[in-house]
């Protein structure tokens, strides 16, 4: 097999949502060293070309309604973007209490759907059995998801990042994440608010954004 294989199988595995190998790259050589985010300058980020419609850089998580109690069933997960439109996450009830779950049994949990070793889409992979998601199509990593996204196998050994959830009435709502989203230097910079998410409104009625 030549070396150019398995990069056609792994792009034809990311659904479009992969960060690519040149953006990580990218950001290993602007931001990251010996395992640390080192902020960019100011000039820096200026320099830096920003996705189509780059918006807000956000000081604050926005809520963002993700699904509701009574049509979430078992081991069915549900996709959503959050806080950017371009950090794909999934929904799913584990059937079993996990760390950061929610819900009246405890079992309902979010998580980034990229991978945390090099950004591999890990959609449609969620295995109900192990409560656990992989093999990464990359590399093979898999994630438990009843306790915080650990990585159990293979590359990765950051947590799959952790959307934080609440309940309210029959809704579900993202409100946060726990863990660095694979490919941005911060979770709420560098893109667009996700669909339907929804800012707080800032002591003047305004919504609190941050730009720089
Ligand atoms: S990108 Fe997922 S294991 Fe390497």
């Amino acid at each position: 097999m030549t070396d150019q294989t398995p990069k056609r199988d792994a792009a034809a595995n990311c659904d479009g949502l992969c960060v690519s190998r040149r953006t990580a790259l990218a950001i290993s050589a602007g931001g990251v060293a010996a395992g640390w985010i080192i902020p960019e300058s100011g000039a820096a980020a200026e320099a830096r070309p920003q996705p189509q419609g780059a918006a807000t850089e956000l000081n604050t998580y926005p809520r963002k309604r993700v699904g509701s109690l009574s049509k979430l069933k078992d081991g069915e997960p549900i996709s959503f973007t959050y806080p950017l439109e371009q950090q794909p996450n999934f929904l799913v009830k584990l059937g079993a209490p996990a760390q950061g779950g929610v819900g009246p049994d405890r079992d309902i949990v979010a998580f980034s759907s990229l991978c945390t070793h090099m950004g591999g889409n890990l959609r449609g992979r969620y295995r109900h059995d192990l409560k656990a998601i992989g093999p990464c199509p990359f590399h093979f990593s898999t994630f438990d998801l009843a306790k915080s996204g650990i990585a159990v196998h293979a590359s990765a050994t950051e947590r799959l990042p952790q959307v934080r959830l609440e309940i309210e009435g029959d809704d579900i709502y993202a409100v946060g994440v726990n863990g660095l989203v694979y490919g941005f230097r911060h979770n709420l910079r560098d893109g667009t608010l996700a669909s339907g998410a929804v800012l707080p409104q800032g002591p003047g009625g305004s919504q609190k954004t941050m730009r720089g």
